[in-house]
């Protein structure tokens, strides 16, 4: 008898229990007048007295063992179906995850970033928290330039000295005074003005600032770059130009435009029919700025660029409004370089 015993509590032990129809399908096999424990207890009733005792408790603790598992597995399947899953079954594959697109802004830096990369820049990135020099000073800001007006610069309340930079041109400082010649560097970054916001301009938007530092470095050689720079955004066809410009950081200063790709030179709405489209400001260093930063002005020379990643992405996408950007509404954001579903 012993034997049976135990062999029922295999049984009923590894008696698999995942639904409703198997809990049942248990309750009969293990529990009801048929079943075999209740066979067991009717022999038990015949066996002689002095048997009794050896097999009594052993039956009970079976029958006990039986009713606790039922009862045990029900409250689980119970508490599955509170919390709102259907009957649990952990050999099913998970749902597939979908993840989120891209980030128009993500999707321009990279393009941009990823392209540099390649021409032999390592990235850079400074800090947005800075001081007057850094943002201003060495880059030959004059004491009374506009620029650091209370209207476009936030300042610390408690420390004028420092400041929300304004620009990623902050980045070449610090890369200049670290000082690992020649510099080959390529900077993104979000910068801040004091500007109200509207359709056209934010407070806080980003930029790229790209940065070479070497010997020889010449005019033409940020010219090739560029050239290149606007070919692999814009396509073989495109035509480049430079319009002289001021920035108090470089000497010469220009802008420069691209042929619209849009209307491929016509005339358009986006290049207000002038054929052209600016996309970013550049020159080369001033020999100040070099000297701020502790470069040889007589020995080494280069060039510097920056670029609004909002204002890139709103021509490539043709975006109105830049508050878009930032308001996190996904039937903006899935429009762009969705991310396929992964297992
Ligand atoms: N820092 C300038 C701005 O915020 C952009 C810029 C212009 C960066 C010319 C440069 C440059 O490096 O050479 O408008």
């Amino acid at each position: 008898m012993q034997e049976r015993i135990d062999a029922l509590r295999q049984e009923a032990a590894s008696f698999t229990i995942t639904n409703a129809e198997t809990l049942e399908a248990y309750r009969l096999q293990f529990m009801s007048k048929k079943s075999v424990l209740n066979e067991l207890f009717e022999e038990f009733k015949a066996i002689a007295g002095d048997q009794k005792r050896l097999y009594g408790q052993p039956l009970n603790q079976l029958k006990q063992f039986i009713e606790a598992r039922f009862h045990e597995q029900k409250e689980v399947l119970e508490n599955v179906q509170q919390d709102g899953g259907s009957e649990l079954d952990l050999t099913l594959p998970p749902q597939p995850m979908v993840l989120g697109s891209r980030h128009p802004i993500s999707i321009i830096r990279q393009e941009i970033v990823g392209f540099f990369e390649r021409l032999g820049f390592n990235i850079s990135e400074g800090h947005e928290i800075v001081d007057d020099w850094h943002n201003f000073g060495a880059l030959n800001f004059e004491e009374d330039h506009p620029a650091r007006d209370m209207q476009d610069t936030f300042f610390v309340q408690s420390n004028p000295d420092i400041l929300l930079r304004t620009h990623t041109s902050t980045v070449q400082v610090k890369e200049m005074q670290l000082g690992n010649l020649p510099i080959r560097t390529i900077s993104p970054g979000r910068v801040y003005r004091n500007e109200t916001v509207s359709a056209r301009s934010h407070m806080q938007f980003h930029q790229i600032e790209g940065l070479y530092i070497d010997t020889h470095v010449s005019f033409a050689d940020l010219r090739q770059t560029l050239y290149l720079f606007a070919r692999h955004l814009f396509g073989e066809d495109v035509r480049i130009r430079f319009r002289p410009s001021y920035f108090p950081f470089t000497e010469p200063s220009a802008e420069m435009d691209v042929s619209c790709f849009i209307c491929g030179g016509e005339g358009c709405n986006i290049c207000k029919q002038t054929g052209w489209v600016e996309i970013l400001g550049c020159g080369m260093v001033d020999p100040n700025v070099l000297e701020n930063c502790g470069i040889d002005p007589k020995k080494y020379s280069g060039y510097a660029f920056g670029l609004g990643l909002e204002r890139m992405a709103m021509l490539k996408y043709q975006i109105k409004d830049i508050r878009l950007f930032y308001e996190n509404d996904l039937r903006f954001l899935k429009q762009f370089g969705s991310v396929p579903p992964t297992r």
